[in-house]
């Protein structure tokens, strides 16, 4: 086992706590975080008063109290389930003797934010953490799915730091279209590849528009979503067997009563998160993300929220972790299934016991017990969806770090769900400057390109976009689509969604707008990558690059005010998890995966 010696509760930068105030000090229930009128007995009497003209009786105020973020919103359906998830979760917190309070954040679904999701996630992390903060609660269950969600309410609480369990809202059911199944959204990609091929006409692309959300959920499969579904599972923050139920069945209200019940428990324990959001705990999540043929969004959201902890993600290491943590799930993109599948073959324990040698397994969970504890607590039996850990998928782990003159800081490619064919290739640059010129471009039946050459999109990094959008998943020209290409090599330094699959090489640090090589990238220049020596370089010479670097021109990047100005002056690179500089710990000393 890969356990390490050191002790996890040690360490210089424990978040704040909440409780550490002087005015608040040991105070639970409505007692604590009192508004300040100087004059506390009356804050106390005040806040009474205005609850007890909701309904309230003196007996249910004394009792723990247990936030419920809800972030049901009519234009997020991946949280459509929400009113049934709180529901639930109401009941498991008063059958253990609590009192439940729901309260709203900012909900963010993927399709309905604009200019990207990404662009608000750390907004959403703020309003999380500031409103745990802010009322009085002992403890919170933070409801969330849609892909930035998840990261955003992990970060947010694990600052504030107070007993939390994360509860996801769980994926979508698949449906069926001319006796084909189908989820989003790696089919939405795949038939709309098929529309702008011409193998399919208007019509069918209308029919099977109808068909490809099932429900309401989270998309249904190993997308961004699911897979921050699984590393709350792994990292011990959501209870054991939660990640996978869909969003509409009986075992995820299940799932939410037992999350409020354990909410109650937590908060009388003191249980916060800086006592489960260990290194150890980070490492077994990296390993999930691996083995699960996780999103590539994983490795930023997991960067972003281990450095909440003062803990930051090595790359380099975890492409040594990549080399010897195989691809066991068989799910879209990487693979053929789809999330109810991966619920119906026993979930994230079903992983982790093929994962048991690679894992920590006495790292704490939410439920009070070890990781390990949890995973033999769970009945094994022959399925056909998690592969055995001595023939997996894949045998290495579906994300590779690469580097060179190109990416000096490294970018990342998602070997599983790419062209085997393409991991070594060497072609010609066909260069679009920024996201608008691709647009302009990509379609034009004059545009000189070919399947071998490789398209290379500049200025869609954390800065230029602004907001690192996903479209990392650049198209591939209709002229080659028409002609049967499907994949081919592409480099840019934004992000795709965890449901896209292709060669596509992405997260290329530092970016383009700040003057990274990409920037430099000229038509008719010559790149090659190379997997199996995690290499990507730009073939042309230091003087021709210091050449061009002389003519370089930034282009000014600000805003008058608002977000915006907060965000261009404050956002982090991916290998910083794309946070705020002013959100994350001021010393960050401890790595992992050692
Ligand atoms: Fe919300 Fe995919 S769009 S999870």
């Amino acid at each position: 086992m890969a356990n390490g010696s050191h002790d996890d509760n040690q360490h210089d930068n424990q978040p704040d706590n909440r409780n550490e105030g002087p005015d608040d000090e040991r105070q639970t229930g409505l007692n604590q975080g009192l508004v300040n009128y100087g004059d506390a007995g009356f804050s106390l009497f005040l806040r009474k008063a205005f609850i007890k003209g909701a309904g309230y009786s003196d007996d249910a105020l004394n009792r723990t109290i247990v936030g419920i973020v809800n972030t049901g919103s009519g234009y997020n359906p991946c949280h459509g389930n929400a009113p049934q998830l709180i529901e639930a979760v109401k009941r498991g917190v008063m059958l253990e003797g609590g009192l439940p309070i729901e309260f709203p954040t900012i909900s963010i679904a993927e399709s309905f934010s604009t200019p990207t999701s990404m662009y608000l996630r750390n907004l959403m992390s703020m309003d999380t953490e500031e409103m745990i903060r802010a009322q009085p609660m002992d403890s919170v269950v933070l409801i969330g799915g849609c892909d930035k969600t998840v990261p955003a309410q992990l970060m947010g609480a694990a600052s504030a730091n107070l007993p939390m369990l994360e509860l996801v809202t769980g994926a979508m059911l698949t449906s069926g279209h001319r006796g084909v199944r189908v989820g989003a959204c790696t089919d939405c990609r795949r038939y709309w590849g098929m529309y702008r091929g011409q193998e399919i006409d208007d019509q069918e692309i209308e029919e099977v528009n109808a068909k490809l959300v099932g429900s309401v959920g989270t998309c249904s499969v190993m997308g961004t979503a699911s897979t921050m579904a699984c590393i709350s599972e792994a990292l011990g923050i959501a209870l054991p067997g939660s990640a996978s139920p869909p969003a509409v069945t009986a075992d995820r209200m299940r799932v939410a009563e037992a999350t409020g019940r354990q909410a109650v428990i937590n908060a009388r324990a003191g249980v916060t998160p800086d006592k489960i959001l260990t290194e150890k705990a980070f490492e077994n999540a990296l390993r999930v993300l691996l083995a699960i043929g996780g999103s590539t969004n994983g490795i930023i959201h997991l960067t972003a929220i281990a450095g909440r902890m003062g803990i930051d993600i090595d790359l380099a290491a975890f492409d040594r972790m990549s080399r010897e943590t195989p691809v066991l799930v068989d799910l879209k993109p990487s693979g053929q299934h789809y999330m109810e599948d991966l619920h119906r073959a026993g979930g994230l324990p079903t992983v982790l016991r093929e994962l048991k040698p690679l894992l920590h397994l006495d790292a704490m969970t939410v439920t009070g017990r070890t990781l390990g504890e949890e995973i033999d607590a769970v009945p094994a039996f022959e399925q056909q969806v998690v592969h055995r850990f001595d023939s997996p998928l894949y045998h290495a782990g579906g994300i590779a770090f690469v580097r060179g003159n190109l990416a000096p800081d490294g970018a990342i490619i998602k070997q599983s769900a790419a062209d085997a064919r393409l991991m070594e290739h060497e072609g010609r640059a066909v260069v679009f400057e920024d996201a608008e010129d691709m647009a302009a471009r990509i379609d034009d039946p004059e545009l000189d390109v070919t399947g071998e050459d490789v398209l290379v999109l500049k200025r869609i990094g954390p800065v230029g976009a602004p907001g690192m959008p996903e479209a990392g998943y650049l198209p591939i020209p209709r002229k080659l689509a028409r002609q049967g290409v499907r994949d081919m090599l592409r480099i840019s330094d934004g992000r795709m969604s965890g449901t896209a699959a292709g060669s596509i090489v992405l997260h290329v640090t530092p970016e383009a707008a700040l003057g990274g090589p990409l920037a430099l990238v000229e038509n008719g220049d010559r790149i090659r990558l190379s997997v199996s020596e995690r290499r990507l370089e730009l073939l042309v010479d230091d003087e021709e690059l210091a050449r061009r670097r002389e003519g370089w021109r930034p282009v000014a990047l600000t805003a008058e005010r608002g977000y915006r100005k907060l965000f261009l002056e404050q956002i982090t690179q991916a290998d910083q998890g794309c946070d705020f500089t002013f959100l994350r710990p001021p010393n960050i000393q401890r790595r992992v995966p050692k």
